[in-house]
């Protein structure tokens, strides 16, 4: 380890750093007898053009003689800024490049961004440990739950008087606006995603809109989340509408649920969602865990 430089991902460099950050995450799932969080490295590459597309400037590699080593990924979204992935070739872990990458993310997340969030297994002591001398605290339990393709889910009911309707493209304001609330800052940009290559619900009362879910299929996962709404049953019914009908599609289901919720956990896994792996919320700075009545938006947007 001569002369490790840090510098920002560019195009050019997305099958080096997508293979890097599937193995990383490869090698820590097998160690512990799980299942990979992400199947290929097709899948890896894929997902490091979308962060290059959603946060072209949030991405830094460490370069050892040429060689990648490593990436970390920071999504500044004004006062919150959220951070994943990050990854070490697992060659040259337990050498200090994890701390150099999570110090550069805080820094590209902004000087005084209150509130710094990630997700992480929490089976995975090493990034535990990392992420703890860095500041950050666990402050939720999360359980990322699967709902395996082709499950025939039974509708949960909405209250009788809301109307439930796929969104439109007037509803995007209010959606954004709704997103805001829950998550703590607009990501206008993600929520474009959902609703122009997802799918997204909304739940109105009369014309107030109550409640919101998106979804999206990537690669044979659907990913679900986030989703809020003022009221425990409605935010069940349209998760649990939303999941139905991503698994129809053939897709395996993921959603990620603050573990505290009991409503919500026991309406999900009555429904077929079974437990794929629990996590830990944390957060650098003056967070709190997430709101009620809130299912987090995937892809390291917690
Ligand atoms: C997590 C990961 C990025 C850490 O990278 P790394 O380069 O090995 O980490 P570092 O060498 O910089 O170690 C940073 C800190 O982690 C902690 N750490 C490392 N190994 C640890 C262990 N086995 N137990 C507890 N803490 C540990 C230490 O606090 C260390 O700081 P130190 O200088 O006081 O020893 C790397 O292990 C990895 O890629 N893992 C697979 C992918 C992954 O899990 N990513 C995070 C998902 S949220």
């Amino acid at each position: 380890m001569t002369g490790l430089t840090l510098r920002a991902v560019e195009q050019r460099d997305v099958e080096r750093v997508g293979d890097l950050n599937f193995v990383a995450f490869y090698r820590v799932a097998l160690a512990h007898g799980l299942q990979p969080g992400i199947a290929s490295p097709a899948e890896s590459r894929g997902y490091i053009r979308h962060l290059l597309t959603i946060d072209p400037l949030g991405g830094t590699l460490a370069e050892d003689e040429g060689e990648v080593v490593g990436l970390a990924w920071v999504h500044p979204r004004g006062p919150v800024a959220t951070i994943g992935p990050i990854a070490v070739d697992p060659r040259v872990q337990g050498r200090g490049i994890g701390r150099r990458l999570l110090e550069r993310a805080v820094e590209l997340a902004g000087r005084g961004v209150p509130q710094v969030r990630l997700v992480h297994e929490s089976f995975n002591g090493q990034a535990l440990g990392l992420y703890l001398h860095a500041g950050f605290r666990v402050v939720a339990p999360l359980l990322d739950l699967e709902l395996p393709a082709g499950t025939a889910v039974a509708p949960a009911p909405a209250p009788r008087t809301v109307v439930v309707r796929p969104a439109v493209a007037d509803d995007r304001a209010r959606l954004v606006a709704r997103d805001a609330r829950v998550f703590g800052a607009p990501r206008p940009q993600n929520v474009d995603l959902y609703l122009g290559r997802g799918r997204a619900l909304v739940a109105e009362s009369p014309t107030a809109l109550v409640g919101y879910a998106l979804g999206i299929g990537f690669r044979g996962t659907g990913y679900l989340g986030s989703a809020s709404a003022d009221d425990p049953a409605l935010l069940l019914a349209l998760v649990v509408a939303l999941a139905a009908e991503l698994a129809s599609h053939g897709v395996t289901v993921r959603t990620l649920v603050p573990a505290t919720d009991r409503r919500l956990v026991e309406g999900l896994t009555a429904a077929g969602f079974r437990v794929f792996r629990a996590c830990h919320y944390m957060v650098r700075g003056g967070g709190t865990a997430p709101p009620a009545n809130y299912v987090l938006m995937n892809g390291d947007m917690m």
